[in-house]
């Protein structure tokens, strides 16, 4: 997730790799990130954070605790640090690192090729221009949402953060069942990521309520019709109903 920030940053040309300096603990990642982008690279946090304007924090939630105290009382007051750290709060961070301007975002794994959906939130302490900055980072990666409150990080968590996999599910059954009924596999694939894809584009570029795109290629008693209602009698707005809510459950006990 932080190379595609670092990709989208510098496709959107916002800075120049060398304004971009990177610590990762795998020295093997250091150097392809450095060949591949031309970025600046570092194994020493001291060295990193002092002049940086914005700082990304992007590790696995399981390995903060151990880099927080590393990172603790080197902020100053100006720099806004970002975290993209699934389900760990703004006061978590906050006092982990000793430093007010935090922004948090909850991001999803499309933002690797620009189409991301970042949903984010800031601390009173973070000022309208780093505001302003943030939105245009993010914005490199795809679209973004800005939120008053934390809780609806955790939403947006079990929505577009968890979603892609929701999707890749639904594509994967599709797929499926188009090859039980005789399609070859590669054609199977070709007819669902198309047909996802397209039906999302048609969506958002016509504005149209999908209930009302749906209707539209639904015509009584016919094929669209008849898989409908075998989705419908199998529960399928149920069964999204509770995944969404077991997902934003678990996000509220991993930020607890
Ligand atoms: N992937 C998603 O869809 C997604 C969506 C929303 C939010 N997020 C959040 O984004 C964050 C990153 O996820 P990811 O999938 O991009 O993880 P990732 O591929 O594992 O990247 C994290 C990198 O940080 C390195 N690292 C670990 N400890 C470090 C330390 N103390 N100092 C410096 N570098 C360190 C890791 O090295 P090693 O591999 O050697 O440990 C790894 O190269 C997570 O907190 C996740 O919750 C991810």
């Amino acid at each position: 997730m932080g190379e595609a920030m670092i990709r989208g940053i510098l496709t959107k040309e916002l800075t120049t790799p060398q304004d971009i300096i990177v610590n990762d603990i795998n020295a093997a990642r250091l150097g392809s990130l450095k060949a591949e982008y031309g970025i600046r690279i570092t194994d020493d946090y001291g060295s990193a954070i002092p002049g940086s304007d914005v700082v990304v924090i992007a590790v696995k939630p399981q390995n903060l605790a151990g880099l927080m105290p590393e990172l603790k009382g080197r902020f100053i007051h100006d720099q806004l640090v970002i975290s993209i750290i699934a389900g760990t709060s703004i006061s978590t961070i906050s006092a982990g690192l000793g430093h007010r301007s935090v922004i948090r975002v909850m991001p999803n794994t499309p933002a690797q090729i620009g189409q991301g959906m970042s949903v984010w939130t800031a601390s009173e302490e973070v000022s309208q221009q780093q505001q302003g900055i943030a939105r245009s980072i993010l914005g490199a990666l795809g679209k973004e949402i800005y939120v008053p409150e934390e809780k609806y990080i955790d939403m947006a968590t079990a929505v577009s953060g968890s979603g892609p996999a929701y999707i890749f599910l639904v594509i994967e059954a599709l797929v499926d069942a188009a090859v039980n009924i005789g399609l070859h596999h590669e054609m199977a694939e070709e007819l669902a990521l198309q047909t996802v894809l397209g039906a999302a584009c048609l969506a958002r570029e016509t504005g149209k309520q999908p209930k009302d795109l749906r209707d539209m290629v639904t015509s009584p008693g016919g094929t669209t019709a008849a898989g409908l209602a075998k989705l419908e009698d199998g529960g399928l707005r149920d069964l999204f109903m509770h995944a969404v809510i077991a997902a934003h459950e678990r996000a509220r006990e991993l930020g607890r």
